[in-house]
């Protein structure tokens, strides 16, 4: 005898399809919370190619094509800077540097026989096949090590401004924000000296710590700096990111910030010091800004075009003979596609050819162009 046989027809299946509704409510709420809980842990175990990644960690964000292959023994370890160090960083998520940017490296390894230089990237390999990175490898100073951007940013404000994923808004950008913050809060948290990939060293650096360098439109820069760990521009620096990145526009987090915070440190004769054609260094709070010339011989205001000047022929020798600037900044942001010709005399051959003498020599087998 069935249940509806003992009641009315209709009633019966109003009773059934209110079951039935309340039951898929039931299950619906039961689930929900229990699938979430299964991919939850599924994804925090989540096994690629033999690397343990928690899930969704910036490495997917950021680098979402890089392969994971190596057995873990092989991977590149997160290691800070030392005050004594000298650093650069890599987050395009490439596993090898290009020929100009190994040349920045061996440069100042050049330069700086007694000090470590440290290549930070955020790819978890390096392709030791490359012969450019064979030929860094070699240098009995030269490290490289993960940018493990969990560790760099564990503390607060960074910690949150980076687990909200704040650089990811615009994704072109992203590389560009995590650069201009990661140096900011390395610097703060460990000091050592930073320098872009793109300044090839002409001499050692300034000895004294707590340095950074004019740049054009009346701001300072932290492309190259150098800075004891703690200072208070870094820490004013990091502190006010959160509340000044912008994702959506160029640079909020770069230059900019670094002056607009270098003016609070030493509001009365910060002006001064960047709108006079600064000759020699000069002192705001307790950083020495050095002049834009030390950094940057080449006058490249007229853009792009400027770095004609790094090509024309015969004009290596006398370039080098008379500059009294620790680096050349190439800009590689402007002229990362240009194909730079090796040859004629040029500043550019006659500087690499110098100051990296194994980049160049292994390049120069390969092709004519840097
Ligand atoms: C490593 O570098 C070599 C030489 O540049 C290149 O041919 C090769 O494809 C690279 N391998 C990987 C896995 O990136
Ligand atoms: C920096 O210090 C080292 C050792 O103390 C010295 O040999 C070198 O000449 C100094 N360099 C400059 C530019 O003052």
């Amino acid at each position: 005898m069935t249940i509806c046989a003992r009641i009315r027809y209709y009633t019966c299946h109003r009773l059934i399809a209110a079951v039935v509704i309340s039951c898929l409510v039931t299950t619906s709420v039961l689930l929900v919370p229990l699938v979430s809980l299964l991919s939850r842990s599924i994804d925090a175990s989540q096994v690629k190619y033999g690397y343990k990644l928690t899930y969704k960690t910036w490495l997917d964000h950021l680098c979402p094509r890089s392969q994971i292959r190596n057995a873990p023994a092989q991977q590149l370890k997160w290691e800070p800077p030392s005050a004594q160090t000298i650093f650069f960083m890599q987050t395009s998520c490439a596993n090898a540097l290009t020929a100009r940017e190994a040349c920045a490296v061996e440069s100042f390894a050049h330069h700086h026989p007694d000090r470590p230089i440290l290549l930070l990237m955020t790819s978890l390999t390096i392709n030791h096949t490359n012969p450019v990175m064979q030929t860094l490898l070699q240098l009995p100073n030269f490290r490289a090590a993960y940018l493990d951007l969990d560790v760099v940013f564990s503390e607060e404000p960074l910690r949150t401004w980076h687990r909200d994923k704040n650089w990811l808004f615009v994704e072109k950008r992203a590389g560009m924000a995590l650069s201009d913050a990661s140096r900011s809060e390395i610097l703060r948290r460990y000091g050592g000296t930073y320098t872009d990939l793109d300044a090839i060293a002409l001499r050692p650096l300034p000895n004294g710590t707590n340095w950074l360098a004019e740049f054009y439109g009346g701001r300072v820069t932290a492309a190259l700096s150098s800075f004891l760990p703690g200072h208070s521009l870094f820490q004013r620096v990091v502190d006010a990111i959160p509340r000044v990145f912008d994702p959506y526009a160029c640079c909020s987090i770069g230059p900019d910030l670094v002056t607009a915070e270098m003016r609070h440190l030493c509001p009365d004769t910060f002006s001064s010091i960047v709108t006079e054609d600064l000759q020699g260094p000069a002192v705001c709070s307790d950083i020495t800004v050095l002049p834009i010339s030390n950094f940057y011989p080449i006058n490249y205001e007229m853009g792009p075009r400027g770095f004609s000047q790094l090509l024309r022929s015969g004009t290596g020798q006398e370039f080098l003979k008379n500059t009294n600037a620790y680096s050349l900044h190439l800009f590689s942001s402007l002229t990362a596609r240009d194909v730079l010709y090796l040859g004629g005399g040029s500043i550019l051959e006659e500087v690499a050819k110098k100051y990296c003498p194994k980049v160049f020599k292994i390049q120069r087998s390969i092709s004519d162009v840097i």
